[in-house]
């Protein structure tokens, strides 16, 4: 390694074998010298011509960085004179280092500020045991090993081999258009949705259409009912956007209307999970569907209805969308395709009512103006061309085996122990345990034997008022549920 002598240049080397190119090696060492205010503005520099003899190399990568710091605006040359240090940079002490900012300067000029709103939340991804890895039972996992990556992969050939303009250019910020027809037409006709192409926005998964709804429809500390227990995905974007969070107790005709209305009369907005509860499982009755619109349509709140996983009913046909009831344009429908599909694809839609679409448009312009093309026009055929009702059946076959072989040793292994509940659908049932057995200890114990449990008490916001186990059963094998069952009644034995 060589140095540049002292009284020319104490700050800068360069190594030869370092796989960073010398020009880079040089342009890097003078940046870090400026930017750590070792060199000041107006400072001048060495000549290209003595720096190379200085440290033994050829001018030609001294001439490349002095090209790349002229360019940046940290050097500036004048005609007869030299080069120099800029001197618009600002002359300054050395700014203190970001890492080692301490809470002694908090409430001094220059300290870094996070916003509330994302404080709520806190920093990473929790580290808890039923988030992560592959072992059984992990809820939201679809059995992606029986996709039709044969056919997938072929439409996707298809078009990328051969793009349209439309597939390369800026898109609708509401979506690709035959997606959006194909959507249109599967939503009539399976789930009863009351749409047309122009109200369905693809959006990246049901998360991002809550944001976008959050964004244009509600505003910071507006209350809005979220099930209690429910789904820690919805509450945590809703609470990010500045939302206040009213928990309303879900029972065996799913959210309680009455205690929501008694609870917070004027809530903006109501985030429910109809045809399937989550996690609980159940149907929001026709009783209760009609008090949520009628209370909706009186007080003008929204319903955000999420029909994540509805497709997968196993003892009667799939239960009809609330959208379809309401007359009054209060619903916004939320669909995905994580579950039917795979989460990675990272799609979904939203069905808005007519009128708030232009908001609607305008929001996701700004936000990340539309979505990406290629996987929606890949969507569309396999949409059109039969593939997704033959997934759809073929999973339904799948599921119900898992769900029945789950239920079966649920019964076999822990008999009266735990009360299964909601195993009538979706991807998932919740193991109900006695009052006197705690379910976090139970999970983080069971996590140790590879069974990744949700403990029930991680969906509500206030003091659990059951305790449970939320069982995923699309992404385990019937043949290892079995023996999966037998490792997790061993956490209830070394409980
Ligand atoms: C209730 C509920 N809604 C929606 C989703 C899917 O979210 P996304 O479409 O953002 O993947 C999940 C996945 O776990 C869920 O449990």
């Amino acid at each position: 390694m060589k140095k540049a002598p002292t009284g020319i240049l104490p700050i800068l080397s360069v190594d030869r074998r370092s796989p960073l190119p010398l020009y880079r090696q040089i342009y890097e060492g003078y940046r870090e010298a400026i930017v750590d205010r070792r060199l000041r503005a107006g400072e001048r520099l060495p000549s290209t011509r003595s720096l190379a003899t200085e440290l033994g190399i050829s001018r030609i990568p001294i001439l490349g960085a002095f090209e790349q710091l002229l360019a940046e605006g940290y050097f500036e040359s004048r005609v007869g004179a030299g080069t120099f240090v800029a001197h618009s940079l600002p002359d300054e002490a050395p700014l203190p280092d970001a890492r080692s900012t301490s809470r002694s300067t908090a409430g001094r000029p220059g300290r870094r500020v996070l916003s509330e709103a994302s404080a709520v939340l806190g920093d990473g991804i929790t580290p808890e045991p039923w988030h992560g890895g592959w072992g059984a039972f992990r809820v939201s996992q679809p059995a992606v090993d029986h996709f039709p990556f044969q056919v997938w992969s072929a439409l996707l050939a298809r078009h990328s081999r051969n793009p349209t303009r439309s597939l390369l250019t800026y898109g609708d910020p509401m979506g690709h258009r035959p997606f959006r027809e194909a959507l249109a037409a599967y939503l009539r006709t399976s789930r009863a949705v009351r749409c047309e192409a122009e109200q369905i926005m693809v959006v990246s998964g049901s998360q991002q259409a809550l944001e976008l709804s959050a964004r244009v429809l509600l505003d910071s500390r507006s209350p809005v009912w979220v099930e209690e227990p429910g789904y820690a995905g919805a509450k945590d974007v809703l609470t990010l956007a500045g939302a206040r969070m009213v928990p309303v107790p879900v029972d065996d005709e799913g959210l309680d209307v009455s205690a929501g209305i008694e609870r917070c009369p004027n809530a903006r907005a109501v985030y429910v999970t109809p045809s399937h509860q989550y996690p609980l499982g159940g149907t929001l009755s026709a009783s209760r569907r009609l008090q949520l619109l009628d209370w909706a349509q009186r007080s003008g709140a929204w319903i955000l209805e999420d029909d994540y996983d509805s497709e997968y009913r196993y003892e009667s046909l799939p239960v009809s969308a609330l959208q379809g009831l309401d007359r009054d344009s209060r619903v916004i429908y939320i669909g995905t395709f994580s579950k039917v599909l795979f989460p990675a694809l990272r799609i979904g839609y939203m069905v808005l009512p007519a009128d708030l679409v232009p908001r609607f448009v305008r929001v996701r312009d700004a936000m990340d103006i539309f979505p990406p093309t290629l996987f929606q026009a890949a969507l569309t055929d396999f949409l059109t061309e039969g593939h997704f009702a033959r997934h759809l059946r073929k999973m339904r076959q799948l599921y119900r085996e898992r769900r029945t072989t789950l239920v079966e040793s649920l019964s076999k292994e822990l008999g009266d122990t735990v009360r299964v509940l909601g195993a009538q659908a979706g991807m998932h049932l919740v193991a109900e345990l006695p009052k006197r057995l705690r379910d976090r200890p139970l999970s983080e114990r069971a996590a140790k034997e590879g069974i990744w449990a949700m403990p029930l008490s991680a969906c509500y916001l206030e003091e659990a008022s059951r305790q449970g186990l939320v069982l995923g059963y699309g992404g385990t094998e019937a043949a290892r549920i079995p023996e999966a069952v037998r490792r997790l009644r061993k956490a209830f034995r070394t409980g």
